[in-house]
Formats: C-alpha cells, sequence, structure tokens
C-alpha cells in the first residue's frame, strides 16, 4: 500500500465511526440531541480534513501489533478535539476565519454561540468516546489514555498554546516573542495533539518504555515541522488549494518562523524537524515505514 491508500484508508474507517457518534440517535443517559448544534457538529466533523491525527494513531497502533475497535475510537476522540479546536481557532475572538476545509466556518454557517457550543460539544464527546470501554483495551491503558488526551488538550498543550498565539498577535501588549518563543508556542498549539496522536498509538499497542520514548520523539519533531509546513503554506498557496484562506498570518499579525526567519530559512527548518522525525524512529524497522512516509508528507504536502 502506497502511503496516501493508507491514509485514505484510516480516514475512511474514521470517517464512517465519526458519522455514527454524530448521528441523531439519542443514547443512553441523554435527553435529546438538539438538532441545530448536532448539524454545526457534524458540519465541524464530516466529510473534511487530512485526518493525519487519527492516522498517527491507527498507524502507530497497528506497527506495534494493534488493531480493532480500541483503536478506532481513540483515533476518532483525537480528530475530535482537533475539529474542536479548529471551530474555535476560527470564531472571530479568535483568527476571525470564514473558510475552513473548503466549506464556510461553523460560525458563518450557523452562528458564534452555536459554534462555541459545537465546540464545547466536541471537546466533551471526545473525551466520552476515549472512556468508552472498548474489547481488548485494559482499564490502565484507557485511563492513561483519557489523562494524556486531557494534558495534551488543555492548558499545557493546545489551548496554552492558542493562548501563546493569540498573545504573540500583541493583543495584551506582549513584546514579540524570538524564534525560541515561537518555538515554544508552535509545539503546544500543534504539535501537543499530533505528538499525543502518536502516543495514544503507543499505549494501545503496549509499546516498551525505549519505543515509546522514540514515538513520543517522534511525534513531537512532526509536530514542529506540521505548523512550519502550515504557516509556508499560508504564505505560499493559494486559498483554493488549502481550502481555508490563505495570506492570513501577516494580517492579522501572527508570530511564526516563516516571519522570523524568511521563506528559505523556514523550509530549512521544516524539512529538518521532518528528518529528525524519521531519525526518532532509527530503532524501529520496516514496519514504521508509514510512520517515516507521513513525516515526509508533513513536510512535502500542499494542502
Ligand atoms: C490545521 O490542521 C490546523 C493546525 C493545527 C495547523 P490540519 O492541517 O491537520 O487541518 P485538517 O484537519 O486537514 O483540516
Ligand atoms: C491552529 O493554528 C492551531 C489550532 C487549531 C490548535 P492556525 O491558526 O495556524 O491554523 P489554521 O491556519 O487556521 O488552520
Ligand atoms: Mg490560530
Ligand atoms: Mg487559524
Ligand atoms: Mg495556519
Amino acid at each position: 500500500m502506497t502511503f496516501s491508500d493508507r491514509l485514505s484508508a484510516s480516514a475512511a474507517m474514521v470517517e464512517a465511526a465519526l458519522e455514527e457518534l454524530l448521528d441523531s440517535t439519542v443514547h443512553v443517559g441523554e435527553t435529546a440531541r438538539p438538532p441545530r448544534l448536532m448539524a454545526a457538529m457534524r458540519h465541524a466533523v464530516l466529510g473534511g480534513g487530512k485526518r493525519l491525527r487519527p492516522f498517527l494513531v491507527i498507524e502507530t497502533a497497528r506497527l506495534l501489533g494493534r488493531e480493532g475497535p480500541g483503536v478506532v475510537k481513540a483515533a476518532c476522540a483525537l480528530e475530535l478535539v482537533h475539529c474542536y479546536s479548529l471551530v474555535h481557532d476560527d470564531l472571530p475572538a479568535m483568527d476571525d476565519d470564514d473558510l475552513r476545509r473548503g466549506r464556510p466556518t461553523v460560525h458563518k454557517a450557523f452562528d458564534e454561540a452555536t459554534a462555541i457550543l459545537a465546540g464545547d460539544a466536541l471537546l466533551t464527546l471526545a473525551f466520552e468516546v476515549a472512556a468508552a470501554p472498548a474489547p481488548g483495551v485494559v482499564a490502565a491503558a484507557q485511563l492513561e489514555l483519557v489523562r494524556g488526551l486531557a494534558r495534551a488538550a488543555g492548558l499545557g498543550g493546545m489551548v496554552g498554546g492558542q493562548s501563546l498565539d493569540l498573545a504573540a498577535e500583541g493583543r495584551y501588549g506582549d513584546t514579540p516573542p524570538d524564534e525560541a518563543g515561537i518555538r515554544v508556542l508552535q509545539a503546544m498549539k500543534t504539535g501537543a495533539l499530533l505528538a499525543f496522536s502518536v502516543e495514544a498509538g503507543a499505549i494501545l499497542g503496549q509499546a516498551a518504555p525505549e519505543t515509546r520514548r522514540a514515538l513520543v520523539s517522534y511525534g513531537r519533531a512532526l509536530g514542529a515541522a506540521f505548523q512550519i509546513a502550515d504557516d509556508l503554506l499560508d504564505r505560499e498557496a493559494d486559498t483554493a488549494a488549502l481550502g481555508k484562506r490563505a495570506a492570513k498570518d501577516a494580517d492579522k499579525g501572527k508570530a511564526t518562523l516563516v516571519d522570523a526567519l524568511g521563506l528559505a530559512d523556514a523550509r530549512a527548518m521544516r524539512d529538518k524537524a521532518a528528518a529528525e522525525a524519521i531519525a526518532a524512529l532509527a530503532l524501529l524497522g520496516a514496519e514504521a515505514d508509514g510512520l517515516r512516509e507521513a513525516a515526509r508528507f508533513t513536510a512535502e504536502r500542499r494542502s
């Protein structure tokens, strides 16, 4: 299978599972699923996106010999947190974007309050899914998964990084971050969830400590490459290819490595980070080729 076949296969599996999670069936313990909120959540999640985080969960677990519903559930939990982060990232109070995955953003297609609530409900759904029992997943692993997801998503991870990202625009009067500061904010806003996607696969696959450390190093380096690529694409790609508005970071005064280093050095740093990700997998054999290709894809992607 080529990398793009593998990515499509895992995306299709995850799409079907997400579709089921977001259907109109009222579940035990729920009273009703308000249609407008459901529609906004479905708009945010279904039928778009590269599904890279789920791929990393599934591929990491697979290389450790683990497949099945517990892995797909964890993959869905990561994607749900990611989709919520995009809905909130696009809000007028944050990046104020109108286009996402080739469609109007949730607050444009619905309204701002519904977008806030859809994000809230996607985040809580993610934890419900991560905590639901699955065959073959022992309780200790599941707890580790839920706790790790919370850590990656919250104060010291994605949400914290988003806060630093907004501060770095200068809206609170902070001095703009230097290169090291930008790397920290990117490691948090983007790197934390990508790295935890790999770690979730390692937890489910019960990786030995040394293997798990290698996989986490891979995930961190991949996360760094991913955000630099995102910032480069903002500058170099067009809106149609991206499915989100291009050339917006400079307008917003976003602190990016493209801005701090220039295009050529940012490209070199992106490629170096992708190479570091691949190098981190040195102790793994051909079974990790899917992850190696994911690192190349991250650096070379056009959308
Ligand atoms: C976009 O993430 C937001 C960032 C973290 C830079 P992706 O590029 O993975 O977005 P989708 O899921 O493919 O739409
Ligand atoms: C977003 O980074 C990161 C998160 C959503 C956590 P960006 O603001 O650069 O992502 P895009 O460019 O809007 O997708
Ligand atoms: Mg943002
Ligand atoms: Mg944004
Ligand atoms: Mg961006």
